[in-house]
C-alpha cells in the first residue's frame, strides 16, 4: 500500500501559500486504518477577511479578461486533472474513503465538469430578440456577480468543488473556497491544479477550518455576495437565514431520502445491481444514495432475498485493496449516527434482516466500518424511511401498486433522486412526471448524475437552484437587458409602439 508522510498544509490566499493568522491545527486521518493524512490551521474570521480581499480584488481584473481566455485556463486546469488523476484518487480512498473505482469517478466527474465549463467560455448565450418599436435592438447578456463562497463536503471531495469553481471561474467571479474537514488535503490538490495551470492570483483561495468558523465568516461577509453550499439540512437552514440579512444569493444542495420502486413487469436481476450500487456504493454516502427500496408485493420477498445474500458477500475493507467493495464510513460521528439509526429501526418494529452492525474483523476496527444493512416490513411513516441516515442502510417498503409506491416515494420531506424498475413505457412515463424529485433514473438506481443536466433536487433538498449543466450559469451570472434605440428620438415602451395593421 503506498502511504506517504503526513503534510502540512496552508491556505491559498492572492496566489501565495500562507500560514493561517492563528497557531491551531487540526488534523486528517484516512478513515479505514487510521494513518494521520495531514494538518491544516484552524483559520480564523481574520484569515477568511483576507482570502476575500484578496478575491475581490482579483474580481476587477478577472472579470475583463474575455470569457474564452479564462477558459483556456480551464481546459489547462482539466488536462492537469487528467495528469493527475491516479495520484489525486489514491489520496482520496486515503483521506476520504470511497473505493478506488468509485474515487477514480469522481476525479472524472471534476474533469468532465471542468471540459464542460471551459466549453461555456465560447458560449455563455443570451439572447437576442425583437423590439416592438422600429430601430430598436435589444439582447440579454450575463454578468458576473463578484466573489463567490464555496463550501463543499467530503463525500464528493474533488467533484462537488468542480461544480462551483469552474462555473464561478468561467463566468468571471473569483473564490473563496471551504473543503470540509473531513477532506482537506484533497481540497489542497485541488486548488494546487489551478495554479499550475496559470490562475491569476486571487482569483481562487482557499481558507481551512470548521464550518463554524470560516463558513460563517464567508456567509457573513458583505463583500462575498454569492454563497453556495453542499451540506446537511440544518446547516442549510441556518445558511440561509444568516444569509438573508444582506439578501445574498445562496444556492443549497441539502439532503436526499431516495426511492427506487421496483415494479412486478421488473428485471429483478437489474434491479439487484441497482440497488446494490445505489444503497452500498461509496457506503452509502451519497446524497443520492437508494435509503427506499418500494417494491412491489410480487416481487418483495423474492427481492429481499436476493438483496441480502448480495449484502453479505460484499467484501468490506480499505478501498486501496482491490477486492474491496465497501469502504468506510467517514468518521467516528458517521459510525455513531448510523447504528443509532439501526437501533431506531428496531425500535420502531423494523425487521433487521442482515448488517446492523460496526464490523471489527481482520482488523477493520482501525477504520469506521458498517455492514451493508437491509431492513424490511420498513412502514414509510417510520424514522429510517423518512430521514437521512448517510450510511449503508437500506429500508424496504411494500407497494400494492404504481400509484401507491409513487405516492410513498414522494411521501418525504426531500425531493433529490428517484428511480422506478420497470419494463411498462406506461408506468415509466407515469413515474418521470409524478414523482416529485429534481432527478429520476428509469431502469438504473438513484446515482450516476453527468455534468451536463442540471443536478439538484426539490423540496427540503434545496432552495431552487441547481448545479452542473446550463443551469449552473444562472446561478453564478446575473442578467442584464440591454435595449440599444438608433431611431434618433425618444420612444417610449408600452406607449409609442406603432399600431398593428388592420385586418
Ligand atoms: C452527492 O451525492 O452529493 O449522481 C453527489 C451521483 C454523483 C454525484 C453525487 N454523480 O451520485
Amino acid at each position: 500500500m503506498a502511504t506517504t508522510a503526513a503534510e502540512t498544509a496552508r491556505n491559498y490566499i492572492g496566489g501565495e501559500w500562507v500560514d493561517a493568522s492563528g497557531d491551531e491545527t487540526f488534523e486528517t486521518t484516512n478513515p479505514a486504518t487510521g494513518e494521520t493524512i495531514g494538518s491544516f490551521p484552524k483559520s480564523t474570521v481574520e484569515d477568511v477577511d483576507r482570502a476575500v480581499e484578496a478575491a475581490k480584488e482579483a474580481y476587477e481584473s478577472w472579470r475583463l479578461v474575455p470569457a474564452p481566455k479564462r477558459a483556456e485556463i480551464l481546459f489547462r486546469v482539466g488536462q492537469r486533472f487528467i495528469d493527475r488523476k491516479d495520484e489525486l484518487t489514491e489520496l482520496m480512498v486515503r483521506e476520504m474513503g470511497k473505493v478506488r473505482a468509485e474515487a477514480g469517478g469522481d476525479v472524472q466527474e471534476a474533469i468532465d465538469m471542468t471540459y464542460y465549463m471551459a466549453g461555456e467560455g465560447r458560449r455563455l448565450f443570451g439572447q437576442t430578440t425583437p423590439s416592438e418599436m422600429p430601430d430598436k435592438f435589444q439582447m440579454s447578456i450575463r454578468m458576473p456577480v463578484g466573489v463567490v463562497g464555496a463550501i463543499t463536503p467530503w463525500n464528493f471531495p474533488i467533484a462537488i468543488p468542480s461544480w462551483k469553481i469552474t462555473p464561478a471561474l468561467v463566468c468571471g467571479d473569483t473564490v473563496v473556497f471551504k473543503p470540509a474537514r473531513d477532506t482537506p488535503m484533497l481540497g489542497a490538490r485541488f486548488v494546487e491544479i489551478f495554479e499550475e495551470a496559470g490562475l491569476p492570483p486571487g482569483v481562487l483561495n482557499i481558507v481551512h477550518g470548521g464550518g463554524e468558523t470560516v463558513g460563517t465568516a464567508l456567509v457573513e461577509h458583505p463583500d462575498v455576495p454569492l454563497i453556495s453550499l453542499t451540506g446537511s439540512r440544518e446547516v442549510g437552514v441556518q445558511t440561509a437565514k444568516n444569509a438573508a440579512a444582506r439578501l445574498k444569493h445562496v444556492h443549497l444542495e441539502l439532503g436526499g431520502k431516495n426511492a427506487i420502486i421496483v415494479m412486478d413487469d421488473a428485471d429483478i436481476d437489474l434491479a439487484v445491481e441497482g440497488i446494490l450500487w445505489s444503497a452500498f456504493g461509496t457506503s452509502g454516502q451519497r446524497c443520492t444514495a437508494a435509503s427506499r427500496v418500494i417494491a412491489s408485493g410480487k416481487v418483495y420477498d423474492q427481492l429481499s432475498s436476493r438483496l441480502v445474500e448480495r449484502a453479505e458477500a460484499m467484501k468490506l475493507g480499505d478501498g486501496l485493496e482491490d477486492d474491496t467493495d465497501v469502504g468506510p464510513v467517514i468518521n467516528r460521528a458517521a459510525l455513531d449516527k448510523i447504528h443509532s439509526y439501526t437501533e431506531i429501526g428496531k425500535d420502531e418494529g423494523a425487521k433487521l434482516l442482515t448488517g446492523g452492525e460496526i464490523a471489527t474483523e481482520n482488523g477493520l476496527d482501525k477504520g469506521f466500518f458498517y455492514r451493508p444493512t437491509v431492513f424490511a416490513d420498513v412502514d414509510p411513516g417510520m424514522r429510517i424511511a423518512q430521514e437521512e441516515i448517510f450510511g449503508p442502510t437500506t429500508a424496504l417498503i411494500r407497494a400494492t401498486d404504481v400509484d401507491e409506491a409513487i405516492r410513498i416515494a414522494n411521501g418525504i420531506e426531500f425531493g433529490l433522486s428517484s428511480s422506478i424498475f420497470t419494463r411498462d413505457v406506461n408506468r415509466a412515463f407515469r413515474a418521470i412526471r409524478d414523482l416529485n424529485t429534481g432527478i429520476t433514473y428509469v431502469n438504473a438506481g438513484t446515482t450516476g448524475a453527468e455534468v451536463h443536466l442540471p443536478f439538484g433536487g426539490t423540496k427540503q433538498t434545496g432552495n431552487g437552484h441547481r448545479e452542473a449543466g446550463q443551469a449552473a450559469l444562472d446561478f453564478y451570472t446575473e442578467w442584464k437587458s440591454v435595449y440599444v434605440d438608433y431611431s434618433g428620438k425618444l420612444q417610449r415602451a408600452q406607449i409609442d409602439a406603432v399600431e398593428t395593421p388592420a385586418p
